[in-house]
């Protein structure tokens, strides 16, 4: 299993460039079972979850092949020849589940194993499948599986949600394109991926108003058809290196970023004493000053998106005063906590919140990842500690950071992955 080392201390400095966005990069490729026609995305990060997420098409029958050089164009195609999603694929990938929505609209049934729990909660399905029931869906839980079908097809519905659920907007947002008739999604998420999503479904045909609204129309279509879409960049990866330009006291051009995106957490870090300014087609993340200790709540975007949270936590580490972190969207994500405080830092995490007295150095230790947003956490904290730091269990980092040592190598830092 990999290892990464990181030799703290050297304040980055250069260009980063960011790649396209991971969770918008999921549901697009569940596109491809919307249609029989070719649809290509382009800008596609070369990332763990994504070989994942072509895994599971293919066994579907549906086809991901790369059409460029550099592996970022991907066409997807094909017929679907089966409707199950198997345990073992579901079970490494959560977004597995966002094939079923559109395998009920276009089959009339799927077989979905259910994703259990992970690291960070519980993270039931449960909107997905209440939507789909409102849609004319008929669904039984057996033996781990989501046994769902539809033997009149899905049709429109008026469904309200008790609250912001990613994952069940776009499900219901593929399924309802579609559905016989007219959905009216509420309290819908408004993630930027979200936006990427209708962005694509309308170029392949489908008929969506309120985009970046938390109000959904979609009026179903008898059929998609092919089309071709550019991913957004990440969102949380720019955010990721500008807290990595910060805690390093460096300055780094993020190259591709959308400041549009990140408007809570580029807020948090002015509060906090970073300079952010916009340059073209990127922005600019500098730290001349101490860092200020700040309070942040994590919230359904716009709101601070909570996986930034475990990185905002590094960066307060070393702030001065305190500061404290509150967690609303999961209830187990602060397992960074003892990690960083083996590093140094001060923080007493009780329930929801965590209080954070800053200090004055992090020190280098040995430190596991737990998930994906956590472990990059880590790799911040030691960028900035004295001392090397070695992360072990970094394959939860290569399921959402592309290239991670050398992106932050190529700004100075003394990063290395070692097996
Ligand atoms: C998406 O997960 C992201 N994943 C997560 O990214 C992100 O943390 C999360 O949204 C919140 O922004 C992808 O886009 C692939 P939710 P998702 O449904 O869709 C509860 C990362 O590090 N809930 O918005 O699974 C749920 O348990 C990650 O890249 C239900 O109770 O998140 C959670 O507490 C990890 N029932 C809250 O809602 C449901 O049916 C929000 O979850 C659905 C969700």
């Amino acid at each position: 299993m990999d290892s990464i080392i990181v030799t703290g201390g050297v304040p980055l400095s250069g260009t980063i460039t960011i790649s396209g966005a991971k969770n918008a990069a999921l549901p697009l490729m569940t596109c491809g079972l919307l249609t029989d026609e070719r649809l290509t995305l382009s800008n596609v990060a070369r990332l763990a979850d994504l070989r994942t997420m072509s895994d599971l098409l293919a066994q579907h029958g549906i086809d991901v092949t790369p059409t460029s050089e550099d592996g970022r164009t991907l066409a997807i195609g094909g017929a679907i020849t089966n409707t199950q999603a198997p345990y073992d694929i579901v079970s490494k990938m959560r977004a597995s589940v966002l094939v079923l929505g559109p395998l009920l609209a276009r089959c009339r049934e799927a077989r979905v194993s259910l994703p259990g729990g992970c690291g960070i909660g519980t993270r039931p399905v449960d909107l997905h499948l209440k939507g789909l029931e409102a849609m004319g869906a008929v669904i039984e839980l057996d033996a781990g599986y989501i046994n769902a079908t539809a033997p009149a097809g899905l049709h429109g519905a008026n469904i309200v949600f008790p609250f912001v659920s990613v994952g069940a907007t776009e499900n219901l947002l593929m399924a309802a394109s579609l559905a016989d008739g007219v959905t009216i999604l509420k309290n819908a998420a408004r993630e930027p991926e979200i936006s990427d999503l209708v962005l694509c479904l309308t170029a392949m045909g489908a008929k969506i108003e309120g985009i970046g609204t938390d109000t959904l129309t979609i009026e179903g279509q008898k059929s998609l058809h092919g089309a071709s879409h550019a991913i957004l960049p990440d969102r949380i990866e720019t955010g990721t290196y500008a807290c990595a330009a910060a805690i390093t006291g460096g300055k780094v051009f993020l190259e591709n970023a959308r400041t549009e995106d990140l408007e809570s957490v580029i807020s948090a870090l002015r509060e906090a004493g970073i300079l952010v300014t916009p340059g073209e087609n990127g922005f600019w993340v500098e730290r001349r000053n101490q860092l200020r200790g700040i309070d942040v709540m994590t919230e359904p975007y716009p709101g601070f998106p909570t996986d930034m949270q475990a990185q905002f936590m590094a960066l307060m580490a070393i702030a001065e005063g305190a500061s404290m972190v509150t967690e609303t969207i999961f209830e187990n994500r602060f397992m960074h906590v003892p990690e960083l405080n083996r590093m140094g830092a001060r923080i007493n995490a009780h329930g929801a919140s965590a209080i954070i007295r800053g200090v004055s150095k992090l020190s280098g230790a040995q430190v596991m990842a737990t998930d994906l947003r956590a472990s990059v956490s880590l790799v911040l904290a030691g960028l900035a500690a004295t001392g090397e730091t070695t992360i072990s269990r970094v394959y939860h980092l290569d399921r959402g950071y592309e290239s991670v040592e050398q992106k932050l190598a190529g700004c100075g830092a003394r990063i290395e992955r070692v097996n």
